[in-house]
């Protein structure tokens, strides 16, 4: 597993999601109860923007449709959504987000 720096922690602070870059990945990246979740940022029924949900106390909640998905291991909860979205490794040291990808396929 390799991890890559995405982001300051004080860019995504409690109950915010928000989306970021790793060359051509985009991602979204949520706090829920002090922990860091990280995601594509395209949901899995139309591809909304996942970065403009909301964190929610039962997973990230897509605004277009309002299917929510597992922080954990991204499968949805409720309906539209069928299929999970893909869900990476987030780690956080010293203040800073960390992604992590299979060593193939890191970016
Ligand atoms: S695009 Fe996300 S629920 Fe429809």
């Amino acid at each position: 597993m390799e991890f890559h720096r995405l982001a300051r922690s004080g860019q995504v602070p409690e109950g915010v999601v928000r989306r970021f870059f790793l060359d051509d990945l985009e991602l979204a990246v949520s706090r829920f109860e002090g922990e860091v979740h990280i995601s594509t940022n395209y949901c899995s029924h139309l591809a909304c923007l996942l970065s403009s949900g909301k964190v929610t106390e039962d997973g990230l909640l897509c605004s277009c449709h309002g299917s929510v998905f597992d922080y954990a291991t991204g499968e949805p909860l409720s309906p539209p959504a069928v299929k999970p979205i893909r869900v990476y490794p987030a780690r956080e040291v010293a203040g800073e987000i960390f992604v992590g990808f299979e060593a193939p396929e890191a970016p």
